[in-house]
Order: structure tokens, then C-alpha cells, then sequence
């Protein structure tokens, strides 16, 4: 999906994503020490607008408009820039970088982790959670194509020379108007040297 296809999909909707962060994302941070941090695909920016309210300084990057000026509506404690990840420069690093539910085709995820890795200050920490490939068969919702889910064992060997903190398919729990059901995400959580 383009930019435009994003926009589409979000203007569908007063909202697209919760308010609320994601269970994992405030789960293992909520005591963390804040620092510089920043969201790629960070979407209407629930991620970056918690952890800002936490005492983060956040930059927060997404490709939709409709996306940024949402975030852009809720805050002015997050920096929201409107760029493409896989283009977007950035000129300082970031004591944590999150990615949270981006599905791209290969090999450009690969590239967006390998570049978010080179933005972390030593001992930083990158935050992946997405949808696991086996969210297809035994989980609930999420993307339909597997060539764009994630899978642990690859992105591990993606951050050769990081320390990783967690690596692990966890389930999500997901209320429906069926009843509760289980999101199978990938979560890996590493650091750099310090
Ligand atoms: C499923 S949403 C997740 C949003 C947010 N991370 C969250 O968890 O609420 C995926 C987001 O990725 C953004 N996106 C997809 N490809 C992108 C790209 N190449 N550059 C920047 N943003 C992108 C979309 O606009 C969308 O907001």
C-alpha cells in the first residue's frame, strides 16, 4: 500500500488505531527511563503520544497525512514529520527506536530495521512488535500475505552484533463483537552495545 492507500484507508474512519498504546509498547516500557525516542510508521501516533506523556521526547514518522495531522491533533509533545521511512534521514540518534505494525514487502522491512539500528544511541534499544507469520493459521486478524509478516528468527538475524533483550511470538488478546481472540506478534526487543 502507497501513501494514498494509507490515507484512504484512515479517512474510512474517525479513527483507525486505538488511543490507548499497544499492550506490549506499555507494557515493557512504562518504566523505562525516558530519553530521545523515535516511532517509524508511527500511524495516528498512539505509541509516541504515550510514551511522550511518559517523559520521552518523541519524533514520531508516518507516510499519511491524514495519519499525521491526527497525531498532530492530539499533541504538540510529539514531533510528527510525514515522510517515508525508507527515505527519511534523520540527523540525531534516538536512545529507543519503535516500529510497531509495519508490513512491507521484502526486502524493505530488512531495510527499515537495518536503518533504525544505525539511528540508536549506544546501549539504545529497538522495539519491534508486528504481526507474526503464524498469525495466519493460528492467530486472529492482521494482514492476509505472508511474504509481509514478521518472523523471529529472521529479524534476529538481522541485529547480529545487538544484545537481544527479548525475541519471542507473543499472544495479543482481541475483543471482537464474537468474543475474545488471540493476535499471534512478533516482539523482539534489542540493544546496542553501550
Ligand atoms: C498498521 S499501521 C501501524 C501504525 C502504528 N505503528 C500503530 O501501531 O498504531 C501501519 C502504518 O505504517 C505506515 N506506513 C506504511 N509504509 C510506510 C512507509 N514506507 N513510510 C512511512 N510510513 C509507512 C502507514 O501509513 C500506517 O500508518
Amino acid at each position: 500500500m502507497d501513501s494514498g492507500d494509507w490515507d484512504d484507508r484512515y479517512r474510512a474512519s474517525d479513527r483507525l488505531w486505538s488511543t490507548t498504546p499497544n499492550l506490549f509498547v506499555a507494557d515493557r516500557l512504562r518504566h523505562t527511563r525516558p530519553g530521545r525516542g523515535l516511532d517509524l510508521a508511527a500511524g495516528e501516533g498512539r505509541n509516541a503520544v504515550w510514551l511522550a506523556s511518559i517523559g520521552w521526547q518523541m519524533t514520531a514518522v508516518d507516510f499519511s497525512e491524514v495519519a499525521i495531522a491526527r497525531g498532530l491533533e492530539q499533541t504538540q509533545d510529539v514531533q510528527f514529520v510525514q515522510s517515508d521511512v525508507l527515505e527519511w534521514e534523520s540527523k540525531v540518534n534516538f536512545d529507543l527506536v519503535l516500529v510497531a505494525y509495519l508490513h512491507l514487502r521484502p526486502p524493505d522491512f530488512e531495510k527499515v530495521v537495518r536503518r533504525a539500528r544505525e539511528w540508536l544511541e549506544p546501549d539504545g534499544e529497538l522495539f519491534l512488535i508486528g504481526h507474526d507469520s503464524s498469525n495466519l493459521t493460528d492467530g486472529w486478524g492482521g494482514p492476509q500475505y505472508p511474504e509481509v509478516l514478521w518472523d523471529v528468527a529472521a529479524i534476529v538475524d538481522w541485529l547480529d552484533g545487538m544484545t537481544i533483550v527479548e525475541s519471542e511470538v507473543v499472544r495479543r488478546p482481541v475483543d471482537a463483537d464474537d468474543g475474545r481472540h488471540f493476535a499471534r506478534d512478533t516482539l523482539v526487543r534489542a540493544r546496542l552495545p553501550g
